[in-house]
Order: C-alpha cells, then sequence, then structure tokens
C-alpha cells in the first residue's frame, strides 16, 4: 500500500513513521511513505502557501492553487485516481471500520491542513474523504494523518511481526480486548486468573471471551450494545 501525504511539513511525517513497526513495514516493501510538500508546488517565487482568510478573521489559510497542484502531481503518477483523505476536525470520526476499509486502496493520498484550515475551493475539488481523529483541535493534520497511517498500516498482511495477527485486538472484532498477564506468577501479592494456568485452551478462550464482553459492557456500553444487537447469543456462548 502506498500512502501519499500532501503536507507543509513532510519531516514530521517521514520521522514520525520511519521508526519501530511503521518504519520496517517499509523497510520490508510491504508500504510506501511519499511525503510531498506543498511548498514545493507554490507558484510564486518566495514559496508562499497561505494568505489572510477574505470576510476577515484571525489567522491565515492555505491557498488553492499548492495544494492542488501537489494533489494533481501526485494523482497523474498514479495509474488510477486514488481517494484523497483530508484530515480535518470537521470530518467523520475514524474507527477500525473506517481503517479496515481504506486498507484495500492501494495509494490513498492524504491531504494534511494548518493554520487555520486550507480555501474551500480546493477542497471541493480533491478531497473525496474527511476524516477527524477525535473531537478536539491539534495544530495540524500532520498527527492525525500519521494516526491513520499506522492504523491502517499494521493491518496490512505481513507488517505485524511472525504469525501475530490484528484480528484478536480490541475492535477488531467490535469488543475492547480483554486482560493479559505474562510472569510472574504472582507479582506484589496478585496472582494470575488460575484458569490461564490451566492448559484447557477451550476453557481459556471462554474466558477470554466473557472477560471481552464484561469490559466491553462496563468501559464501552454503546460498543457492547451494537454487538449485542449481531451476536445476541454472545453471553450464552462463553458460559
Ligand atoms: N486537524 C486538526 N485537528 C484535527 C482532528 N481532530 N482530526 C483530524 N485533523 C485535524
Amino acid at each position: 500500500m502506498n500512502f501519499h501525504v500532501l503536507t507543509l511539513f513532510p519531516e514530521m511525517i517521514e520521522q514520525g513513521l520511519g521508526t519501530s513497526i511503521t518504519g520496517r513495514a517499509m523497510n520490508k516493501g510491504l508500504v510506501s511513505l511519499h511525503a510531498v510538500n506543498i511548498r514545493d508546488y507554490a507558484a510564486n517565487k518566495h514559496k508562499k502557501v497561505d494568505d489572510y482568510t477574505y470576510g476577515g478573521g484571525a489567522g491565515m489559510l492555505m491557498q488553492a492553487q499548492p495544494v492542488y497542484d501537489a494533489c494533481m502531481a501526485v494523482q497523474e503518477s498514479l495509474e488510477k485516481p486514488a481517494r484523497v483523505v483530508y484530515m480535518t476536525p470537521q470530518g467523520s470520526i475514524f474507527n477500525q471500520e473506517k481503517a479496515k476499509e481504506l486498507a484495500l486502496e492501494e495509494d490513498l493520498i492524504i491531504l494534511c491542513g494548518h493554520y487555520e484550515g486550507i480555501d474551500e475551493r480546493v477542497l471541493e475539488e480533491v478531497v473525496t474523504d474527511e476524516i477527524s481523529i477525535g473531537d478536539y483541535v491539534l495544530t495540524g493534520g500532520e498527527l492525525p494523518a500519521m494516526v491513520v497511517i499506522d492504523t491502517i498500516s499494521r493491518l496490512i498482511p505481513g507488517v505485524l511481526g511472525n504469525g501475530v495477527s490484528a484480528d484478536t485486538d480490541s475492535f477488531m472484532n467490535g469488543l475492547l480486548e480483554y486482560p493479559q498477564y505474562s510472569r510472574p506468577e504472582i507479582w506484589r501479592d496478585k496472582a494470575v486468573p488460575p484458569i490461564l494456568l490451566s492448559g484447557d485452551h477451550a476453557k481459556v478462550d471462554r474466558w477470554r471471551k466473557q472477560q471481552s464482553l464484561l469490559r466491553t459492557k462496563q468501559r464501552r456500553p454503546d460498543l457492547y450494545e451494537k454487538y449485542m444487537k449481531e451476536h445476541p447469543d454472545a453471553e450464552k456462548d462463553c458460559k
């Protein structure tokens, strides 16, 4: 999968994703990251990309021309037009389902805004999806873009190491994950739940499913309700 990020701060994206699991995925050729500096497409000799807003008000706005030209340059380098995701607090809230949907794309263009935003006219021209990572406002779209790229990348086969699968994680099946324990068996007088030491895999699986359901019910009643509508026998199945 190829990510093309349109940004005024390409080094932020490259450095943020260049280490750990995403960095390794790039080195293995499982994903590629192409950070495009929007400033390189400014048509004026001062390489200016922002200006005051019509109608007044504080702050500067990113202008349409460099954003449009940067986006078109990427689109023209591709065999077929790619979706263009604009990171904005006005978008629909990002979740695992949206990540799964976007992971099916071969190329994805991600547009990061800065200052007070981007001229509406270019957004109307090029953007196919608007995504927010939550109801709070960041200084720019770069961190949200990294969140989206990280989440999608770990769904791509081979990105998570040896046989580790993304699909037992929290949210992948619509429930929160069960609690997990490692050595020692007793730590600060707290024992590992005995069932996990029993060696009975069927029992362990049932216990984990119960714990997932319980946690989701207590911590995310919204997710629990949705899950129970789709799986009415879930509680019974792990008794
Ligand atoms: N840009 C600024 N804040 C944002 C948010 N919450 N989500 C996506 N992009 C943003």
